[in-house]
């Protein structure tokens, strides 16, 4: 069986993709056989009349991955809406089995998945089919990735509480710094109150830097802050 991250968030925006990137390059750069995939991503851009997504793009630069774009981001939609909506909107519907063919030809080919959600556990992707029944499908083990603003705590135990309902293995938390100027009062204490209500360890905590920018490219800062910042038994 395929081993890996399913990586998913407390709301959209908390840095799922910088993450995933940040951990694929790190098992690339240990010379590790990973691969990564953004089964669904809404917000595309047109580029030659296909549909791209940031986040697949950055995942796929991260991961060197040399798979086909179609099999990293199966699912591409233009507006920036969950998906239900956005196909509804495109006259489309989602179609589930792509993503798991595509996801399991993934498998067949590397030994470590990396693999992106879509917001949070409960967007839907098909009528009553959500993010965590993707996951599910997937067996992989869950990463949440949190902020350390005020809020968190509460975001963080429902994700874990949810995830936890449906039976996914829950790995741990990274909580990432996606703004600047985060309340160091917060930021602080976050980090034990999180781990008492869930039991989980703090699989990293990411600083927020300029250059960090997923659109910026920089594998080497990626891998620097990733490395110092990490947990290093991340890497199963
Ligand atoms: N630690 C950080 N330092 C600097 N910028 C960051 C950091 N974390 C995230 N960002 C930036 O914040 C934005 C949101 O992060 P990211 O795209 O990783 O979030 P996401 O959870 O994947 O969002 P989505 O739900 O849209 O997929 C991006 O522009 C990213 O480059
Ligand atoms: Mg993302």
């Amino acid at each position: 069986m395929v081993k890996g991250y399913f990586i998913t968030g407390t709301d959209t925006g908390v840095g799922k993709t910088l993450v995933a990137g940040g951990l694929a390059a790190l098992y690339k750069n240990k010379g590790l056989n990973v691969g990564v995939m953004k089964p669904v991503a809404t917000g595309c851009k047109r580029v030659n009349n296909r549909l791209i997504s940031d986040d697949a793009v950055f995942l796929k630069f991260s991961a060197e991955a040399e798979d086909e774009y179609d099999l990293i981001n199966p699912v591409s939609l233009e507006q920036p809406l969950a998906p239900t909506v956005a196909a509804r909107l495109s006259n489309t519907k989602i179609d589930t089995d792509k993503i798991n063919t595509a996801f399991d030809t993934l498998c067949e080919r590397h030994e470590y998945m990396i693999v992106e959600g879509i917001g949070g556990l409960l967007v839907p992707i098909d009528e009553y089919y959500f993010v965590v029944d993707m996951a599910e499908e997937m067996e992989l083990p869950v990463i949440v990735v949190c902020r350390p603003t005020l809020g968190t705590i509460n975001h963080t135990l429902l994700t874990v509480s949810y995830a936890r309902q449906h039976g996914l293995d829950v790995k741990g938390i990274i909580i990432n710094e996606s703004a600047e100027n985060c309340d160091a009062i917060v930021k602080d204490t976050n980090t034990d109150e999180i781990k008492r209500l869930t039991s989980l360890p703090i699989l990293g905590t990411i600083p927020f830097h300029k250059k960090l920018d997923i659109k910026d490219y920089n594998k080497e800062l990626l891998i620097k802050i990733f490395r110092d910042n990490v947990d290093k038994d991340i890497i199963i």
